[in-house]
């Protein structure tokens, strides 16, 4: 990986902000992603954000913080915060932006438990595969404490796949829909492709089911999108 995304924040945090990054997946253009998208404050995020952050409590790992936005606003609030992500370049800003326990690493190397698991901005797309989200989602379990909670946004993405006359055209031999091959690129350079996953709700659900997680929506968002509440069964 050359860290692009990493580059990127590096850049907007230390004012050289010149270039947005651009992303496209197998099913969709060229689309840039404005890097002040990725420093948004409170009243900037999406109501699905807002109310995953009003929902946190006690000792909380954030999980892909990028430039460290949800963390930075609860450590504001007083609680404690540990964030992770496996770009170095998002570390070293979320540590210049004061988030002193901010940590190079992947979600499936963290051992410790929590009260809040927070995974936004499409936090399924770190699961990568269908196939891979039972794994993630029983190591995301083990770090729960008791009475903990895994906040995770996604949305269906069935809509990308309408034609004009409200037709899908699924290749149901293909792999599940949502999972997209995603590239990146940045300043004139290409990130090594990643793959990337969309989950609808019930497919979110069912997979809890399997692996001993009780799943609540809790909100819909504007365009197909959700905020799930993840427990442990009882
Ligand atoms: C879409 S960005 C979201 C960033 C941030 N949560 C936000 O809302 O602005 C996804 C982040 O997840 C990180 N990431 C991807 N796979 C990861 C993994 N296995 N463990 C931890 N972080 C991961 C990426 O480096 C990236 O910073």
């Amino acid at each position: 990986m050359k860290d692009l995304l990493g580059q990127a924040l590096l850049d907007y945090q230390n004012g050289n902000y010149t270039q947005d990054l651009i992303t496209s997946t197998n099913i969709s253009d060229e689309d840039s992603l404005p890097l002040p998208y990725l420093f948004r404050t409170f009243k900037d995020m999406p109501k699905l954000e807002q109310k995953a952050l009003k929902l946190a409590k006690g000792h909380v790992l954030d999980v892909g913080c990028g430039a460290g936005g949800h963390s930075l606003y609860l450590q504001d609030k007083g609680f404690a915060v540990k964030s992770i992500d496996i770009s170095e370049g998002a570390i070293a800003v979320c540590k210049a932006r004061g988030l002193d326990k901010a940590k190079v690493a992947s979600i499936l190397d963290e051992t410790a438990q929590f009260d809040t698991i927070l995974l936004l901005m499409n936090g399924t797309g770190i699961f990568q595969k269908l196939s891979y989200v039972t794994k993630y989602l029983s190591h995301l379990k083990s770090l729960l404490k008791p009475n903990g909670q895994i906040l995770i946004d996604s949305s269906d993405i069935q809509y990308m796949y309408e034609d004009e006359d409200g037709g899908l055209w699924i290749d149901t031999n293909a792999n599940y829909y949502g999972e997209l091959d995603y590239f990146l690129s940045y300043k004139g350079q290409k990130e090594a492709p990643l793959t990337w996953l969309y989950l609808d709700f019930n497919t979110l659900k069912t997979a809890c089911l399997t692996v001993g997680l009780h799943c609540e929506n809790i909100l819909e968002g504007e365009h197909f999108d959700y905020l799930a509440k993840l427990t442990l069964s009882e």
